[in-house]
């Protein structure tokens, strides 16, 4: 299957007049950067994609991936292995790039999630996690948690051994902002069956949130009195020769 036809179009082309436009833009643009650094750093790499879904974003680690497998609770076409995060079926050190987006939002045990997701790195390999910190509910099967980037960092530090860890945030404050209330501004449009009207309001604000925030240091950043709707983590399994962060104390 040619990387076009590959499911999840929708989800790479992020379009702007897409209530998740906030979340996917940034996170496709991550991932392309994050699989080209791999391959530099790499060459081929095996990856293990958690909470794969459809698998939308094979196509940016399909040129590089000696093998690239798909695990998820839920089955599906495109899942290799059923299994949740918390315990996956695969073996240790067996990865070395552990994809995770958009999923520990809904696992029952970040904690256990993550400890998992290091299990499974292998030594000079990396995790790349995304999650949300401020979205509307959406049960995948459950939706149970929202985090700052400063929690989320703590979430990883207290779980794995990692060489190093990095939380920046997807967007800026006023794309958060503006994503919520293209949210709701899509609801009711669409009730009055007015699908175009919200696709044009949606348009208008989520390239008016992006506008403001790249305009301010501040916006963008994580201090006193910001808010992001998403988070992207790269956490780095040590090599084999260096020791880790927590060895070293
Ligand atoms: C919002 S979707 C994200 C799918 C895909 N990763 C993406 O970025 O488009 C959440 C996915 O996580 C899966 N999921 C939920 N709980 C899980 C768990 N405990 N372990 C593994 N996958 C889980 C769901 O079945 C679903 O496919």
């Amino acid at each position: 299957m040619t990387a076009d036809a590959w499911p999840g179009a929708e989800q790479r082309g992020a379009r702007r007049s897409s209530i998740t436009y906030t979340v996917r833009a940034p996170l496709v643009r991550w991932l392309q950067q994050e699989a080209a650094r791999a391959a530099a750093d790499m060459g081929t790499y095996r990856v293990l994609d958690v909470g794969c879904g459809i698998k939308p974003y094979y196509p940016f680690f399909a040129t590089h991936a000696s093998e690239y497998v798909g695990v998820d609770v839920v089955p599906g076409p495109q899942v290799d292995l059923i299994g949740g995060v918390e315990h996956l079926p695969v073996g240790d050190a067996s990865f070395d790039l552990v994809i995770c987006t958009q999923v520990l939002e809904h696992v029952d045990d970040p904690g256990l999630a993550v400890r998992e997701l290091r299990r499974v790195t292998a030594p000079g390999g990396r995790v790349l996690a995304s999650t949300h910190g401020v979205q509307v509910y959406h049960p995948s099967p459950n939706d149970l948690w929202r985090w700052t980037h400063a929690g989320l960092g703590r979430l990883f530090a207290d779980n794995g051994d990692w060489g190093s860890v990095s939380v920046q945030p997807s967007s800026g404050t006023t794309s958060c902002l503006t994503m919520l209330l293209g949210i709701y501004i899509d609801l009711i449009l669409r009730k009055a069956r007015l699908p175009l009207a919200s696709r044009g309001a949606v348009w208008a604000l989520n390239g008016l949130g992006a506008a403001v925030d790249a305009r301010s240091a501040t916006l963008r950043g994580v201090g006193p009195g910001t808010l992001h709707a998403n988070y992207h983590v790269v956490a780095e399994a040590p090599s084999a020769e260096a020791p880790s962060a927590e060895a070293a104390r």
